[in-house]
């Protein structure tokens, strides 16, 4: 059993929040949580949710994790506050930072993020900008520590768009030395200071592999991955996108040239028959549901660490 620890940065915006250390010890906490060994308890600490655009599982996953902790949280709807109304971020993170002990924000862009954190007191949690997903990436990497027992034999496979949750997974797999491969239609790259960053990490630089062909990509691979092609706020460019995206969906075909124990993984929430086939959901390899589970052990672990 461990104990839980202080993440030496304050706020949680980017996977790059942790050092390499900082992010196995809070897969191990969240396994703890998981397995029910942990009695942390965060009585009276009170998580305020910013949610700009819509949430299932990242927003419940919170409640529940805050609750499990013996805490509580308020769920801010913009349109019923005055965000909504346009108040400066200065202003409302300063005040509700000064009646909550942590917030998580879920928003367009991540500057917008970053200046909700430069004004409020209190612990700053991204819960997806259009930039990065780092609450995700560590659920994900929970869930492949689970069946493989070393990050370092690890080759994962993201066959989609290189936005948020592409991002984080190369921050946080480059953290955890996982070789991490991004397959996208030509225009679709990750975002490049986000590869340089990563590059900056790793000493083995051909850990990371950008390619617009998600057939040698997921040549021997152990995790495959996928997530929307449109995502939200880009509702208006789907029909482009659905056209730029041909090919990239995860099949039996792709998965057929994977590891023979490949897994699959998705954030939800998916476009069957889109980025992925139904089949490929409901699959044995599939461990989906597992990963949207793990959610809830990796942000109480992450709670913990950020408010002990
Ligand atoms: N994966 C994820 O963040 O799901 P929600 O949009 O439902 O929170
Ligand atoms: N890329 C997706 C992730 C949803 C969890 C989006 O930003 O909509």
């Amino acid at each position: 059993m461990l104990k839980t620890f202080k993440l030496a940065n304050n706020n949680f915006l980017s996977s790059l929040d942790m050092s390499s250390l900082e992010v196995i010890r809070i897969l191990e906490l969240a396994n703890d949580f998981k397995s029910n060994d942990l009695n942390i308890e965060l009585k009276n600490k009170v998580l305020g949710l910013i949610f700009d655009k819509s949430s299932t599982r990242t927003r419940v996953s919170f409640q529940v994790a805050m609750s499990r902790l013996a805490g509580t949280t308020i769920d801010l709807n913009p349109t019923t506050s005055q965000i909504g109304r346009g108040e400066p971020i200065k202003d409302t993170a300063r005040v509700l930072s000064s009646y909550c002990d942590v917030l998580a924000i879920r928003t367009f862009n991540h500057c917008d993020l970053e200046e909700y954190a430069k004004w409020s007191s209190k612990p700053v949690i991204n819960a997806l900008t259009d930039l990065e997903h780092p609450c995700q990436a560590l659920a994900d990497y929970m869930t492949i520590i689970e069946e493989f027992s070393d990050f370092k034999k690890v080759v994962l496979t993201f066959i989609g768009d290189g936005n948020n949750v592409a991002n984080s997974l190369i921050l946080c797999g480059a953290l955890l030395g996982v070789e991490v491969r991004i397959a996208c239609p030509k225009g679709y790259e990750p975002n490049a200071k986000i590869i340089k960053k990563a590059l900056e990490i790793l000493k083995d630089k051909s850990l990371l592999k950008i390619t617009n062909d998600p057939h040698n990509a997921v040549s021997g691979a152990n995790v495959l991955y996928t997530d929307v092609w449109s995502s939200m706020g880009e509702e208006d460019k789907k029909v482009e996108k659905d056209k730029d995206f041909s090919g990239f969906t995860i099949d039996t075909n792709l998965i057929e040239k994977a590891d023979k124990n490949a897994i699959i993984l998705h954030c939800l929430p998916a476009y069957r028959s889109k980025e992925i086939t139904d089949e490929a959901i409901e699959s044995k390899r599939s461990r989906i549901f597992e990963q949207a589970e793990n959610r809830m052990y990796a942000q109480q672990a992450l709670l913990s660490c950020l408010l002990s």
